[in-house]
């Protein structure tokens, strides 16, 4: 065992940096990810049929991150099964995000997707644009708890719920916990728009998206530090992460992994190994034996 090996819950990683929801889609990228160095992956959100996406464009560039509506777009969950999926080889390192529109989409794609094999499932409950798949799930602890509690009850691997920054995150959070949620990823895009002013139009088709990538990593890293405070199972950290430093800020504020997003579309896959390289001789630096012992070792918390 490495420094930087991690447990979450049930999961061993060989590392605590994985790759966020929705950059890389297809079954093969994915492979490549881990390949590069990625300690897990997670999946492009799954909806059980098939959407499209919204029409183009649907990302656009900001100082310090990303503006997108890309719609959910994915093949469906039973296509990604049996096509994607069988391109990777360690599938006990593979994540399926599930966007589902209610308790029964979300037991019905975690139930197929445990039975093909794969390490953990994260329900996404913090999609920002689309309707009935996103934030207001998250904003509402009840129907957090409901589809917490039924994809928990047909599982036996673990259960992420990712949730969104909003009011009630603490609050949802706490509940997904007592629903038997194994740990929390926080945090999803936040609610953006972009303008050209001399079209004078919204640039995304959808007028609305997310903002990702180093504009919202203060925010993503408070969201960490109270959940911490707050959650007795795993954070895991998402917002933001560019480097090893972006990275171990998260591990400092409490979070037992990271994922990484944006970061991977701006500079391509080499962004794993030049975390994992620089947390490892960070670790060795400041003599500490393992992630673990770095995990919420903030100096001077209140
Ligand atoms: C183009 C794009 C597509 C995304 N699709 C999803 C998705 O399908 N499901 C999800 O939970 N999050 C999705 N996200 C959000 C990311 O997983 C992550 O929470 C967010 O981008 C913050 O991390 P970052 O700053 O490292 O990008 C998407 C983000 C981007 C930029």
């Amino acid at each position: 065992m490495s420094r930087l090996t991690v447990k979450l819950g049930k999961l061993v990683l060989p590392n605590p940096v994985m790759l966020a929801s929705g950059i890389l889609s297809h079954g093969s990228l994915l492979e490549k990810a881990l390949r590069e160095g990625a300690g897990a992956v997670v999946t492009k959100s799954l909806t059980l049929k098939g959407r499209k996406g919204y029409e183009t464009p649907v990302v656009v560039g900001v100082e310090e991150g990303l503006v997108n509506a890309v719609g959910l777009a994915n093949p469906g969950y039973k296509d990604f099964l049996k096509n994607d999926l069988q391109m990777i080889k360690e599938k006990n390192r593979v994540i399926v995000s599930i966007a589902g529109d209610g308790p029964d989409e979300f037991v019905k794609i975690a139930s197929s997707a445990e039975d093909a094999g794969i390490a953990a499932v994260e329900l996404n409950l913090s999609c920002p644009h689309v309707k009935k798949h996103g934030l207001e799930i998250g904003k509402d602890p009840k129907l957090v708890r409901r589809i917490v509690k039924d994809t928990r009850g047909v599982l036996k691997i673990p259960v992420h719920v990712k949730m969104g920054f909003c009011d009630e995150l603490i609050r949802s959070s706490l509940v997904a916990e007592d629903a038997g949620a194994d740990a929390v990823v926080a945090i999803n895009t936040l609610p953006a728009m972009v303008i050209d002013v001399y079209s004078r139009k919204p640039i995304l088709s959808r007028i609305c998206g997310g903002l990702s990538g180093p504009a919202i990593h203060p925010i993503a890293l408070r969201c960490v530090y109270e959940l911490y405070r707050e959650l007795s199972i795993p954070v895991i950290g998402c917002g933001g992460v560019k480097d090893w430093q972006t990275a171990t800020e998260f591990l400092l504020a409490g979070a037992k992994a990271v994922q990484v997003g944006s970061a991977v579309a701006i500079k391509g896959l080499k962004v794993f190994s030049e975390i994992t390289e620089g947390l490892a001789k960070y670790l060795k630096e400041y003599g500490f034996e393992s992630v673990d012992i770095l995990m919420g070792s903030l100096e001077g918390k209140k």
